[in-house]
């Protein structure tokens, strides 16, 4: 039940009032403004009814200023004798939600304070999504003013029901960051719906995302919704949206400006309302001019653009995110030290997995280092890499050794380049070890061995 604090003076106005109330709501009351002031903690009201024309200590006025500024979410009603337009404008201006003349009918007051509490709602309602706005946002990583930008468009675009296009490159957080438009926007209550463009079959295409009738082509064995009509009242994600097939662009364009789809094998439109997302690697404009992609679809989709640059131009992200992975990852180890040098060699790494790259790369490096520091040699680096004799071992210098230290050095070789292939590809250590049929302590010891 919601609670109301009545601070009013007059013993006799405040019985009649409760008859009323009471039936409605947990209330509690105070005979004088002080008194109010201190029982706001411990009822913790979802509204207040205030007196304008308290007896002794402070004015009613007073008390309000004291009230909204302590306590700006719950809502106050003024109760005055009777409704004098300075009495009330100076209340309005003071911050208090609305009046009520004493003397006016039950039902209109009943009215005001539903009114009251329906605002306190959308208060609350508001404070909440601020925080959990917050908090997601800060799963962002980064200081790089790029950074900043983006985590101010996601605030923009969870704000609004535009279409957003999110570009990147492949593992700089388009997908993370399409969720939390959706979870931070007015439909985070429906369905968040991924549909990746490029994973799937072109002939299946319009009855995945349309959907198809019962018998509407061979293996269409029951109905089925698209998956633009399970996006109904949510989000649909599209992502890879750079790969749709010049007929498919067609429709899906004609779903978002009709507001309407149509099944496979159906006579009969469906209404559907979804907000739409998009994401791609690709540049759009110059598949535009190859007539890969239509332009009044691309227009559609890009009413709001999230550009995430790419890891390697912006380093000065990368010291937050080596100590954000690090904690995810080795709790413990949050604070490993970095020898000098470090961050210079890995600020110069093109990491064409972005952040994807790096989080297994600070993985794999943790696990190489050891008790610590951590060097750049602990890192697969691009360099290095290049310096690998792992591909062309050269067997004459190896023959020209005895057999036992020859074949040593070529398993060591071989290990090395199944530890490189693995960071490189991303693999985690669990999966790599299933893939070569080793055990996984096994692959840790190789990854401790390559340590210089
Ligand atoms: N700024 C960041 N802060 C923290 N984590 C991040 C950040 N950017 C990306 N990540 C993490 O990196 C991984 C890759 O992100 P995500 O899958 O969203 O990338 P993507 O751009 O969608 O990649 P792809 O193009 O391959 O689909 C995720 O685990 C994500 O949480
Ligand atoms: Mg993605």
């Amino acid at each position: 039940m919601e609670r109301i604090l009545i601070i009013d003076d007059n013993e006799e106005f405040v019985e009649d009032t409760l008859l009323g109330l009471r039936r409605h709501y947990e209330c509690a009351w105070a005979d004088t403004g002080e008194a109010g002031l201190e029982r706001m903690a411990a009822v913790d009201p979802d509204l207040v009814l205030l007196d304008y024309d308290l007896g002794e200590g402070a004015s009613g006025l007073d008390i309000l200023g004291r009230l909204v500024g302590g306590w700006p979410d719950v809502p106050v009603v003024m109760v005055t004798k009777e409704s004098g337009v300075r009495t009330v404008v100076r209340a309005m201006k003071e911050g208090a939600f609305d009046y009520v003349v004493k003397n006016t009918s039950r039902e209109d007051f009943l009215d005001v304070i539903r009114k009251g509490l329906a605002l306190r709602q959308v208060k609350l309602e508001n404070v909440w999504l601020r925080r959990r706005l917050q908090e997601s946002l800060g799963q962002v990583i980064g200081e790089s003013e790029a950074i900043q930008q983006v985590k101010r468009e996601i605030t923009e675009a969870a704000a609004t029901d535009l279409s957003v296009l999110i570009t990147g490159e492949t593992g700089t957080g388009k997908t993370m960051i399409a969720r939390m438009i959706h979870e931070a926007s007015d439909r985070r209550q429906q369905a968040f719906v991924e549909v990746n463009v490029s994973a799937i079959e072109r002939e299946l295409f319009n009855s995945e995302v349309f959907g198809h009738e019962k018998g509407s082509f061979t293996g269409a064995i029951g109905t089925k919704r698209g998956l633009t009509e399970l996006a109904h009242r949510g989000t649909l994600f599209l992502d890879e949206i750079g790969d749709m097939d010049p007929s498919a662009q067609i429709k899906l364009l004609t779903a978002i400006e009709s507001g309407q789809i149509r099944r496979v094998g159906a006579v009969k439109d469906i209404q559907v309302d979804f907000r739409l997302v998009a994401a791609t690697h690709q540049a759009l404009e110059e598949r535009i001019r190859h007539g890969l992609m239509r332009q009044d679809l691309f227009y559609r989709i890009n009413q709001l653009r999230i550009r995430i640059p790419p890891l390697r131009e912006r380093a000065e992200d990368l010291p937050v995110l080596l100590r954000y992975f690090l904690h995810k990852h080795f709790p413990g180890r949050a604070g490993l030290e970095l020898a000098p040098g470090t961050m210079d060699a890995l600020s110069t790494q093109p990491w064409p997995g972005n952040v994807r790259e790096f989080e297994s790369a600070v993985q794999l490096a943790v696990v190489r280092c050891g008790e610590g520091p951590l060097r750049a040699s602990h890192f697969n680096l691009q360099g290095a890499l290049e310096r690998t004799p792992a591909q062309e071992a050269d067997y004459s210098q190896l023959t020209d050794q005895p057999f036992a230290q020859a074949r040593d050095l070529l398993l060591e070789q071989l290990r090395q380049a199944y530890v490189q292939r693995f960071v490189q590809e991303g693999v985690s250590v669990k999966d790599a070890a299933e893939r070569i049929g080793i055990s996984r302590e096994v692959l840790h010891r190789w990854m401790k061995d390559l340590e210089p």
